[in-house]
C-alpha cells in the first residue's frame, strides 16, 4: 500500500511556511514537500519527507507517483511577479509548465485512486489588469471575471493556469471514449498581497508592504518603490492559510466557480506607513517611487470583491486591519526580532 499524503510544492516560501506548520500540527496527512531551496530547518518536524528539487523535473514526479498516494496538491511554487519580468521566459517555465506538471500529476493520481485528487491553487491579484489609474480608481471591487487583462508575465501566467485546471476538471480527456469520473478537482484563490510576521517575500510587486514593517521592526531604513496614494488589498498570512483550508474542505457541490477572490484590507501605501510608524516611532521610512513596478502596481485592483468566496464556502477573515497589526504582525515581528 502506497501512503496517503498531501503534496506541497514551493514548501519553503511564504505560504508554504504558514501553510506546512499549520498541517503538521493537526498531523492528518503526512506532508510530503518539495522546494528548490533546502527546507527551513524549523519545518522539518512536520514534514514526513521533504524533497529537494524542481517541478520542471518530470523523472522525480514520475517518482512520487509511484510512491505515494496524494490526496492533495498544494501547488505553491511560482516566481512571483517583479522577479518574473527580469525572465520571463523562465518564469513562463516554472509557472505554467511548472503547473501543468503537476495537474498531469494530479490526474495520474486520481486515475489510480479512481477519485479526484484535489489541487489547490494560489493565484493572484496579478490575475486582473486595469487599463489605467482612473479606472482602477472607479473600479471599486473587481469579480473575478471583469478586468482580466494582465500586464504581467506572472499575471499572465496565473490566469492561464486558472484555465488549464479548469480544462483538466471538466474537459480533460473529452474526446475519448472510456470517460471517466471527474480527473481532479481545481480549487483556486486568488490571493491579495500577502503579509506574514516570519517571513518575507522575495520577488513581489506588493512587497513594499511587508519590507516596510520587516524594515521597520529592525531599525532598518526602507524606501517605499511606490507613490503614497497607491492603494492594494492585503490579507496577513493566518488568513490566507485559513483560506485554502476552507476552501479545501468545502463540498463540492456549493462550489459554483473554480476560481474565487479573498480579501482582508486595503490601505493605501501612506496608511501603510503610518501604521507602521506608529508601533516603531524610530522607523525611516520614505517613497521612492519605482516607475515600472508603480506601473505594475496601477494596474492591479485596490479592492475586490469577495462575495462568492463568502457564499459558497463560508469565507470570512479572522483579521481586518486593526487586528492583522495590532493583535498578528506587530506583536509577532517584535518578537522575532527581539530573538
Ligand atoms: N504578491 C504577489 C506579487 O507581488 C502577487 O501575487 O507578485
Amino acid at each position: 500500500m502506497r501512503k496517503e499524503v498531501v503534496l506541497i510544492t514551493g514548501a519553503n516560501g511564504e505560504i508554504g511556511h504558514g501553510l506546512i506548520t499549520h498541517l503538521g500540527e493537526q498531523g492528518n496527512f503526512g506532508v510530503i514537500a518539495l522546494d528548490v531551496q533546502p527546507l527551513d530547518e524549523a519545518l522539518r518536524p512536520y514534514v514526513e519527507k521533504f524533497i529537494q528539487g524542481d517541478i520542471l523535473d518530470t523523472m522525480l514526479l514520475g517518482r512520487l507517483v509511484a510512491e505515494y498516494e496524494i490526496r492533495a496538491v498544494y501547488h505553491l511554487a511560482s516566481i512571483l511577479s517583479t522577479k518574473a519580468e527580469y525572465n520571463p521566459e523562465t518564469a513562463h517555465r516554472v509557472n505554467v509548465e511548472g503547473t501543468l506538471n503537476l495537474l498531469r500529476l494530479s490526474v495520474e493520481q486520481s486515475q489510480w485512486q479512481g477519485r479526484p485528487v484535489k489541487f489547490l491553487y494560489p493565484s493572484s491579484i496579478a490575475a486582473y489588469g486595469l487599463p489605467d489609474l482612473a479606472s482602477k480608481n472607479s473600479a471599486g471591487k473587481i469579480k473575478e471575471h471583469n478586468w482580466l487583462e494582465p500586464t504581467t508575465m506572472y499575471g499572465c501566467n496565473k490566469l492561464y493556469c486558472e484555465h488549464l485546471g479548469r480544462y483538466y476538471t471538466r474537459h480533460y480527456r473529452q474526446l475519448a471514449a472510456d470517460q471517466g469520473p471527474t480527473a481532479i478537482d481545481f480549487r483556486c484563490i486568488r490571493f491579495p498581497g500577502l503579509i506574514s510576521a516570519m517571513t518575507v517575500p522575495t520577488g513581489g510587486t506588493s512587497d513594499y508592504g511587508p519590507e516596510m514593517l520587516h524594515h521597520a521592526a529592525q531599525s532598518l531604513p526602507y524606501d517605499c518603490f511606490v507613490r503614497p496614494d497607491t492603494r492594494l488589498p492585503f490579507m496577513v498570512m493566518p488568513d490566507a492559510i485559513k483560506s485554502l483550508l476552507m476552501l479545501e474542505a468545502a463540498p463540492k457541490e456549493n462550489l459554483k466557480q473554480l476560481t474565487y477572490n479573498v480579501t482582508s484590507f486595503s490601505p493605501t501605501a501612506l496608511e501603510f506607513h503610518d501604521i507602521v510608524l506608529k508601533a516603531f516611532p524610530g522607523a525611516v521610512i520614505g517613497f521612492k517611487p519605482h516607475a515600472a513596478r508603480q506601473g505594475i502596481v496601477d494596474t492591479w485592483p485596490a479592492d475586490v470583491d469577495d462575495s462568492a468566496a463568502r457564499r459558497d464556502w463560508g469565507w470570512q477573515p479572522d483579521y481586518d486591519q486593526v487586528r492583522s497589526f495590532d493583535e498578528y504582525l506587530i506583536p509577532a515581528i517584535r518578537e522575532r526580532y527581539a530573538e
